[in-house]
């Protein structure tokens, strides 16, 4: 049997420990001989190397996903689920280590109910709060709402994964409302994050004043300054072996599952090629539309009026208009969940039967210069193919999106 920590007797106690603080937990730490000056007479290791390299890989992750999200256009997108899914990943083996991990890392060390972070909030007004090893209760607090947050807007970011842009593991089974819904959320929880994390680096740095220690440091090498009869004896066996299995049991596991449901056709996504006759007659002065771009009472019309096409004679005889016009409305947006049929159905009343005059297609590339659209490998707002790699299948997804490059020759 190893020594229990008894912290009471320690030197540096100015005022009686509470007894049953699984943090480790060293009051007045004003008498601490560091800061008398004199360097701290033992250190100890708190931060075990998987919590250290799990916390600064998550704070790139979500520095990446945060960036690409809220900061960067729709092109980044692949970039922005990539670093989603390791922040994931991460999340779901820090709670395994929470429960398999060493003393300090477990949540039974520094997860304490209302009640405990109330009483630390006003010993902490009230200039009376000790010092702990681990995570203080209201640090503690923070790491668990960092961790549901997070848990949260990946839920709702493979959600509007899956309703808007059609991919992943919901795609399957999540319509287009139903994800721009999650989308709504995804965002807001997004700046729920950040404000979170100005908090968490404020407790930081105010906590590493408080009792002058630096704790930015101890989440880099993993030690703190020791407190005597604290440091060796601690209750929580590391169980790495069995973490590790569970964890890789998990990636795997959801991994497996993630790809077979991906699998699935996705819910109102077309998946006929383009009508080879009307890729034809439709395709000779630009690029066939896809049907789904645009509403039935639109195609409509334009079927109706194509001898006055936008200033073209447009006209074919009259079985092919017939045969056109069928196509198209049987095909046309109301048939489809996509995010194009979804946000195409809005037309400008001024000019509703262009696709570049809809709100949405005025508004998402309102960024892109006129000279972009004039340069020679685009030729146009309407030559959607130059920068759309899947503008036939209708699904204009971003990872698809290039502008391309004006050649210089
Ligand atoms: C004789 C050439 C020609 C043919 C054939 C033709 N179009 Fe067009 N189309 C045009 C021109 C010119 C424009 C206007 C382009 C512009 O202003 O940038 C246009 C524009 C359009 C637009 C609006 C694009 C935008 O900017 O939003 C749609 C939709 C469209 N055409 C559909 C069709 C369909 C459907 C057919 C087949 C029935 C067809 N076109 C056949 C010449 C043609
Ligand atoms: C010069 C290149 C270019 C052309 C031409 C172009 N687009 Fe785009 N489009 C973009 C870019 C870039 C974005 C991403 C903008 C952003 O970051 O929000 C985009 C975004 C979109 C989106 C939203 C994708 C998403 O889910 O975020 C749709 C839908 C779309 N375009 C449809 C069209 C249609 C329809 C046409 C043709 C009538 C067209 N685009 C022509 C470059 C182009």
């Amino acid at each position: 049997m190893r020594p229990q920590p008894t912290p009471s007797p320690a030197p540096f106690a100015a005022r009686p420990v509470p007894t049953g603080d699984p943090g480790g937990h060293d009051r007045g730490a004003a008498t601490d001989a560091a800061i008398n000056g004199q360097p701290a007479r033992t250190t100890i290791a708190v931060w075990d190397p998987f919590v250290r390299i799990f916390h600064w890989m998550l704070a790139t992750a979500v520095a990446a996903a945060l960036t690409t999200g809220l900061l960067l256009p729709a092109t980044w997108t692949r970039l922005h689920i990539a670093a989603g899914t390791l922040a994931a990943a991460l999340v779901a083996a820090r709670i395994v280590w929470g429960f398999l991990g060493p003393h300090f890392a477990r949540f039974a060390t520094f997860v304490g109910g209302p009640a405990t972070v109330l009483r630390y909030t006003r010993e902490l007004i009230g200039r009376r709060a000790g010092r702990h090893l681990g995570h203080n209760p209201l640090g503690g607090a923070m790491i668990v709402a960092l961790l549901a947050l997070l848990i949260a807007i990946t839920a709702t970011g493979t959600a509007a994964l899956g309703g808007v842009l059609k991919a992943g593991p919901l795609a399957f089974a999540t319509s287009y409302a139903a994800g721009s819904a999650a989308r709504e959320i995804h965002g807001l929880l997004a700046y729920a994050l950040l404000a979170l994390i100005a908090l968490h680096v404020a407790g930081v740095l105010f906590e590493s004043r408080r009792t002058r220690e630096d704790l930015v440091g101890a989440m880099i090498h993993g030690r703190k300054r020791g407190m005597p009869g604290a440091g060796s004896a601690r209750s929580a066996q590391a169980r790495p072996v069995l973490a590790a299995g569970i964890v890789a049991a998990i990636l795997a596991g959801s991994t497996l599952v993630s790809a077979a449901l991906s699998q699935r056709p996705a819910a109102g996504v077309p998946t006929a090629p383009l009508d080879p006759a009307y890729a034809e007659e439709c395709g000779a002065c630009h690029i066939p539309y896809h049907p789904s771009l645009a509403p039935a009472a639109v195609w409509t019309a334009l079927m109706n009026g194509l001898s006055d096409h936008f200033g073209e004679d447009a006209s074919l005889d009259p079985a092919t208009t017939r045969a056109m016009r069928d196509y198209l409305v049987a095909n046309a947006a109301e048939a489809y969940d996509t995010r194009a049929a979804n946000v195409f159905r809005r037309r400008a009343a001024d000019d509703p039967l262009r696709l570049t005059a809809t709100p949405f297609w005025r508004r998402r590339h309102a960024e892109i210069p006129a000279a972009v659209f004039a340069s020679p490998p685009v030729g146009g707002e309407g030559n959607c193919a130059a920068c759309h790699a899947d503008a036939a299948t209708g699904r204009f997804a971003p990872a698809a999106i290039t502008i391309p490059k004006e050649t210089t020759s």
